[in-house]
């Protein structure tokens, strides 16, 4: 549905050149939905405005449904920027025009009749849940109903792609949960390929099929969420992945020496992770058997993506060394990634490693 082929975009900024996207390729299927996340400054608004020419890269070329727009006269490019939606963090909505009027804006040139212009606009507001606001104004509302007109009037022109940059970052965690879920709906429902900017990793978990993680302009690393979640390969991408849970806090406890890591002779602190999807063992219990381990969880995080199991454990293991030696290499052979993330044999006798 939209396709970027070496598409970078610099600006000038008092002599200076900035390179706010560089070459970036991106393939983005139709009736997908894709996250784009970067930390602030990373190119994300930049590179989605490339896709209907807010912005028009100063190098490559970009596709619309097999359109090079960059290629398009400025007729034809307005014709085609009809097909591609927009909403925003801060709503952009009409201040002195009712809800009614904000979503039958775009539909001002529209060829379609009065009766028929009304009938769709209805539609819409019943789409996103707001017919009984239609007089209110702007300032009315809550951020949440605003956003609900900025989603209607966004899809008056039947678009086949919706392209939202942070459309909840200003709304709270209830909210958030309630747009996403109109997205989804708009998207299994209208077929509407939706293009997420966010800056918080639980909501590409929360509705995205795949994502791209943007810093410095590039593109450093995409895939399935489910493949972004099970393994991350850069930095940047572990530290997103591990702000949607609580598992990371183990290593400042470690670092803080806190008493919950203390361990007795012969003891590991794992960090387990599930990598594969489809694990539906109970492995946790039978290691605990086969090898005659005590396994105390001290964090745990697992949920759902595309309905496998994603997340991990931290657990204190005890026990022979050479049976948790072997129950590690069992957990790997089932696609669980393992880390040590402290060793009582470690510290002690520098022979008789976990792993
Ligand atoms: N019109 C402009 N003129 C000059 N520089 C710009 C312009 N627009 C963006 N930039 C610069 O390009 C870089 C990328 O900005 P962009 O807004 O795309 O980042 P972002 O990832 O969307 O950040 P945020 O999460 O804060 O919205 C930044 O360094 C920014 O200052
Ligand atoms: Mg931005």
């Amino acid at each position: 549905m939209i396709r970027f082929e070496n598409v970078s975009k610099r600006f000038d900024s008092g002599g200076r050149q900035i390179a706010a996207v560089e070459n970036v390729n991106l393939n983005i299927q139709k009736g997908k939905i894709f996250g784009i996340i970067g930390f602030s400054g990373a190119g994300k608004s930049t590179l989605v405005r490339c896709i209907n020419l807010l912005e028009s890269p100063t190098e490559g070329k970009v596709y619309v449904d097999g359109v090079e727009l960059t290629g398009l006269s400025e007729d034809k490019l307005r014709e085609h920027r009809k097909k591609i939606g927009m909403i925003f963090q801060q709503f952009n909505l009409f201040k002195s025009r009712t809800v009614y009027e904000n979503v039958a804006f775009p539909l001002r040139r529209s060829k379609l009749g009065k009766a028929e212009k009304e009938e769709k606009i209805e539609g819409l507001l019943k789409l996103v849940g707001l017919e009984e606001y239609k007089k209110s104004y702007p300032s009315q509302l809550s951020g949440g109903q605003k956003q609900r007109v900025a989603i209607a009037r966004a899809l008056a022109n039947d678009p086949q792609v919706l392209l939202s940059d942070e459309s909840t970052s200003a709304l709270d965690p209830q909210t958030t949960k309630s747009i996403l879920k109109l997205l989804k709906k708009v998207n299994e429902e209208m077929g509407i390929t939706i293009v997420m900017i966010t800056h918080e990793m639980q909501v590409v978990k929360e509705i995205c099929d795949e994502v791209a993680v943007m810093e410095k302009g590039q593109v450093v690393e995409k895939g399935s969420v489910f493949e972004v979640f099970a393994s991350p390969k850069q930095e940047i991408t572990k530290a997103f992945v591990d702000s949607t849970s609580n598992l990371s806090r183990i290593y400042e406890l470690v670092e803080e020496g806190s008493p919950m890591t203390a361990l007795k002779e012969g003891q590991c602190i794992l960090r387990l992770r599930y990598l594969k999807q489809d694990v539906s063992d109970a492995l946790v219990s039978h290691i605990s058997r086969k090898y005659e381990l005590d396994i105390n969880i001290i964090f745990g995080n697992i949920e759902l993506i595309h309905e496998n199991p994603i997340g991990g454990l931290v657990a204190i293991v005890s026990g022979e060394r050479k049976n948790i030696q072997e129950a590690i290499e069992l957990l790997k052979e089932k696609n669980i990634g393992v880390e040590v993330i402290l060793d009582a044999g470690t510290v002690r006798k520098n022979n008789t490693q976990c792993a």
